[in-house]
């Protein structure tokens, strides 16, 4: 048999080594499959990651940069803690304003199992959970009295440093 050129054997070198550069825009899923919250994180990836940035769903669709930042670029849950209320309030209106992000993407038990994976996980990145988001002992329910429209217009104020 002949034996290939040397430079095609480089050339599919190459082509080998693009390929794995481009892969690593994506990022993998830190759940494990057989984990029940891996659904979860799919439906994150599949209906969230172009807006909003999420480690444990291998997601970075919120803005890196805040010069760079466009209109549809949500918060980013690994800097921000949540409660299963507050993602759920979210998820039903579009957001806290209603103008960007598109309402019941997810409805349902999806929806609730959703919010309580998100609940869990956000925040990483941000330090001890505020008064308030709850905790591992009430499953991440929100505790504080305001209501959904309150923490709406702090979410506003709040958001301008968000990237
Ligand atoms: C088209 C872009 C877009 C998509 C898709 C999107 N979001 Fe959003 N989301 C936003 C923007 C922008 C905001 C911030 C403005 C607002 O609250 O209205 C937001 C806000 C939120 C908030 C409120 C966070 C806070 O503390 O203020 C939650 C929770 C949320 N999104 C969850 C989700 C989930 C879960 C999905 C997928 C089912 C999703 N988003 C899909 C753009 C998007």
């Amino acid at each position: 048999m002949m034996r290939l050129p040397k430079s095609i054997t480089l050339l599919a070198a190459a082509v080998a080594v693009s390929l794995t550069l481009a892969a690593c825009g994506e990022q993998k899923i830190e759940v494990s499959k057989s984990s029940p919250e891996f659904a979860s994180a799919e439906v994150f990836k599949e209906r969230c990651a172009g807006c909003h940035t999420f480690g444990k769903a291998g997601t970075r669709g919120s803005a890196a940069n805040i010069r760079t930042r466009e209109r549809t670029d949500g918060p980013n849950f690994d800097v921000r803690h949540e409660c299963v209320q507050r993602v759920l309030y979210a998820i039903q209106n579009g957001g806290f304003s209603g103008a960007v992000m598109p309402a019941n993407i997810v409805v349902g038990e999806r929806a609730r199992e959703l919010a309580e994976f998100i609940a869990k996980y956000a925040g990483v990145d941000a330090g001890p959970r505020p008064e308030g988001t709850g905790d591992e002992a009430n499953g991440y329910q929100c505790t504080s009295e305001r209501s959904p429209e309150a923490l709406a217009e702090e979410s506003e104020q709040t958001d301008a440093g968000d990237n």
